[in-house]
């Protein structure tokens, strides 16, 4: 992390550790079904989709021992926002439809949880750095999201 930005590191951390939760989770629903985990259809894959359109950082460039700029941060706020914001109303869709049956029902109620807090947190750093000059570059990030991203993502940017 930059040292302007060492105060994300621990909310970046416990972002990255709620995903890795999510995945043991799913898995042992599947366990406990006798069920392999496979890989999903690259075509449902949006993270990676826009990644190979160019939006946000890459996740070679996530995993290297190199220090992130605050554009580099701001970038990764920015489609973490719209990333965290679509996975928020998908878990939110399964809890409304699954959240009370007792086999995932608590499963899919931590997600949804935690997918509210991914999207706060993103949400609320991006307010921040826009009013620290970096409104221009949160645009850029959001602009080529437009056509697939919710108004409410790229509205609040002075
Ligand atoms: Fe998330």
């Amino acid at each position: 992390m930059p040292g302007s930005q060492a105060g994300l590191a621990a909310k970046i951390a416990r972002h990255g550790a709620d995903e890795d939760k999510r995945g043991r989770i799913f898995n042992a629903l599947l366990r406990k079904r006798g069920l392999e985990p496979v890989a999903g259809p690259a075509d449902t894959d949006y993270t990676m989709q826009l990644e190979a359109a160019g939006i946000g950082l890459t996740h070679a460039r996530l995993r290297r021992e190199e220090e992130l700029t605050e554009a580099d941060i701001v970038t990764y706020l920015a489609h973490s926002r719209v990333t965290e914001q679509r996975a928020s109303e998908q878990i939110r869709a399964l809890l409304r439809h699954a959240g009370d049956r007792p086999d995932i029902g608590r499963a899919v109620r931590v997600i949804s949880a935690d997918e509210d807090n991914h999207l706060a947190y993103c949400h609320e750093e991006l307010l921040r750095l826009a009013t620290a000059r970096h409104g221009e570059v949160i645009r850029a990030t959001l602009r080529p999201l437009w056509p697939r991203t919710p108004s409410t993502a790229t509205s609040a940017w002075p």
